[in-house]
């Protein structure tokens, strides 16, 4: 196939994110681990699959990084998950030394791709990558606000009943609890959410969906969610590869827009074949601008955080 992903870490995230672009075939996929056997057992499956499903997509599982050499797209997942009664910031130091490392393993072979970041903490994960590569930064993207959108769009379709293709939600901000899902850009195939939901269990989906990472993660036990991240991914590569200009959000370098400056923050983008070909502002209210600058403090105070504990 013309178009090449490669994903750095072939764990839930990793291996689910090519599941679901294998169903797309859209580019072949290769898949690599640092656990001996698994990458390679993954890939085998799930080539065995391809017959089953009728797609032509060469899926290669892999220790070795050039094999991932002239990648269009690289999705990095490697690192540790969160288990209960972690935050994604006790992550930190731990998943910041081993992205840095993939970061600049891939960035060796595959020097044009756009970088598509998963591991938590997101916001500064991606900041990493950024820093330790040198990319543009319409090359590197942190994948959340499709997610943290998608599971405030699946309680609104829980609770109203309504096709999940007609309910348009809009989260913002830092992948944490400090995200701001915007009441006032989110309908139902255009109405206001308030026509349909009334306010105390509006609020309580606003809620819901901050703590959505850690609800799954409360009932997993052993792991953070994996299906609904790496579906995002698979939707955020196919707008690249396919220069489709969709409008997602997604954390985006910003210099300046909404007053944020310096830090990987989770805004609506552009999404085409140079990874974000825009970034989109909304007219905010005071309120909401101000939900934002908490939340960007809180990124602000993660990334110092980080410089403090590694090189970068
Ligand atoms: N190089 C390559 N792969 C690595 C490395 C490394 N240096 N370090 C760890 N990995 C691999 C692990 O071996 C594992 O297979 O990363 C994989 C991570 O997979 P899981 O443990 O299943 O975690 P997952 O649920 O996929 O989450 C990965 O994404 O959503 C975030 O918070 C989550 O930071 C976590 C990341």
């Amino acid at each position: 196939m013309a178009n090449k992903i490669s994903i750095i870490g072939a764990g839930m995230t990793g291996s689910t994110t090519a599941h679901w672009l294998a169903e797309r075939e859209i580019a072949d996929i290769v898949l690599v681990d640092i656990v001996d056997g698994m990458p390679q057992g993954k890939a085998l499956d799930m080539t065995e699959a391809m017959p089953v499903i009728g797609k032509d997509v060469s899926i290669l599982g892999t220790s070795d990084y050039a094999d991932t050499k002239d990648s269009d797209i690289v999705v990095i997942t490697a690192g540790l998950p969160r288990k209960p009664g972690m935050s994604r910031e006790d992550l930190l130091v731990k998943n910041a030394n081993i992205v840095a490392s993939v970061a600049k393993e891939t960035y060796k072979y595959s020097p044009d791709a756009v970088y598509i970041i998963l591991t938590n903490p997101l916001d500064t994960m991606t900041y990493m990558t950024m820093k330790t590569t040198g990319l543009p930064p319409n090359r590197v993207i942190g994948q959340a606000g499709i997610l943290d959108s998608a599971r405030m769009r699946a309680f609104i379709a829980m609770e109203t009943g309504v096709s999940v293709q007609n309910i348009n939600c809009y989260v913002l901000g830092g992948h944490g609890d400090s995200m701001v899902p915007l009441r006032r850009h989110s309908n139902i195939a255009g109405v206001p959410l308030e026509k349909y939901i009334e306010a105390d269990k509006l609020d309580a989906i606003v809620q819901r969906t901050r703590k959505g990472g850690g609800e799954i993660v409360g009932l997993l036990k052993t792991g953070s969610a994996f299906y609904a991240p790496s579906a995002a991914i698979a939707q955020m590569a196919e707008a690249i590869l396919k220069d489709r200009h969709l409008i997602v959000p997604c954390a985006a370098y910003l210099q300046g827009e909404y007053g944020v400056d310096g830090i990987f923050f989770g805004v609506p983008v552009m999404l085409g074949k140079n990874g974000i070909e825009k970034i989109i502002e909304y007219d905010l209210n005071d309120e909401e601008m101000a939900a934002l600058k908490k939340s960007a403090d809180a990124v602000h105070a993660s990334v110092e955080t980080l410089k403090t504990l590694v090189e970068i």
